[in-house]
């Protein structure tokens, strides 16, 4: 498993990376701190999660220098139609000159009261983003899409100039979304995955798949749940924590072998969630069925 992905535009982008949705800003400042200093070279935040501002404080305190690492963050809902604003906003919480890539969080903008805005369409946001980071590459080195569907991918690949260098979702082998992945991946687009370990309480992590498959390697159930994505070619991953322990073990992955894939992939779906939840009814709940 190589230690890097290189992107569209030619920069490399790590492997394994913290994710800090739902990292509290009391807790998450210490995370990021850590992180860095024990060596990862991916931090993956969002103006959504609200603590922009506390994982600007932990790179501070590591003491590890900005170009040595890897920083993403992405556009809220309800900036979508001030997206400049939003980038200059983002870059003074982070504390950063700039991002190595800044994603829109979904293809669905929204009001301040968490209401469909249909008055902006997402497609005139990207649009936007393609201008801010030809005209700003010393703030933003590379721009991309999360929670985007092969339906709106396809709409935006059709009617924009560049392609998304990263499409962020969530998967797990409970969501494993592969239709998304082999579509990004054939336009060149980075997957990376959010929520491995399937998000909270997960059931997946008392999995006894993933536990015997953890028993044989000598390792916890988390780092086989990070490494099924880190074994999937053009993807990488996002393992959450706010805990020292586990953030340094989730910096681990594992070989696994066709036979194991096959086996956690064959897991079955019922604990679904969020974007693969059989209720989950997409970008419907946010009041968007349809790309366009
Ligand atoms: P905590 O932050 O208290 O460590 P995901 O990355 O899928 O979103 O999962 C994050 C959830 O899994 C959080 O509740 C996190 O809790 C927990 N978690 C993170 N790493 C591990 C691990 N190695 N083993 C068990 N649980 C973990």
């Amino acid at each position: 498993i190589n230690s890097t992905i290189k992107l569209n535009t030619g920069a490399e982008m790590p492997t394994v990376g913290l994710g800090t949705w739902k990292s509290a800003p009391g807790e998450v400042e210490h995370a990021v701190e850590h992180a860095l200093r024990i060596g990862y070279k991916l931090l993956d935040t969002a103006t959504a999660y609200g603590n922009e501002a506390e994982v600007g404080k932990g790179i501070k305190a590591s003491g590890v220098p900005r170009e040595s690492f890897f920083l993403t963050t992405k556009l809220n809902n309800p900036d979508m139609g001030r997206p400049k604003e939003a980038l200059e906003h983002s870059l003074k919480q982070l504390d950063t000159p700039y991002l190595d890539l800044w994603l829109m969080h979904w293809p669905a903008p929204m009001t301040k009261n968490d209401k469909a805005d249909k008055s902006i369409d997402w497609l005139d946001t990207w649009h936007e983003m393609e201008k801010l980071y030809k005209a700003h590459p010393d703030k933003v080195k590379a721009i991309g899409v999360s929670n985007f569907s092969v339906e709106f991918l396809e709409r935006l690949l059709a009617n924009s100039e560049i392609v998304p260098a990263v499409n962020q979702i969530e998967l797990h082998p409970s969501c494993p979304q592969q239709a998304v992945v082999d579509f990004s991946v054939s336009k060149g687009i980075v997957v990376t995955a959010y929520s491995p370990l399937g998000s909270d309480n997960s059931p997946l992590l008392k999995n006894p798949v993933v536990n015997k498959i953890a028993e044989k390697y000598n390792v916890g159930p988390g780092t086989v749940l990070i490494s099924l994505q880190a074994n999937r070619p053009y993807v990488n991953v996002l393992p959450k924590s706010v805990k020292n322990e586990r953030i340094t073990q989730n910096l681990k992955v594992i070989g696994l072998t066709d036979e194991e894939i096959k086996e956690l992939n064959d897991i079955s779906k019922e604990s679904s969630f969020r974007a693969c939840h059989p209720n989950w009814t997409g970008w419907g709940n946010l009041g968007f069925t349809e790309a366009v």
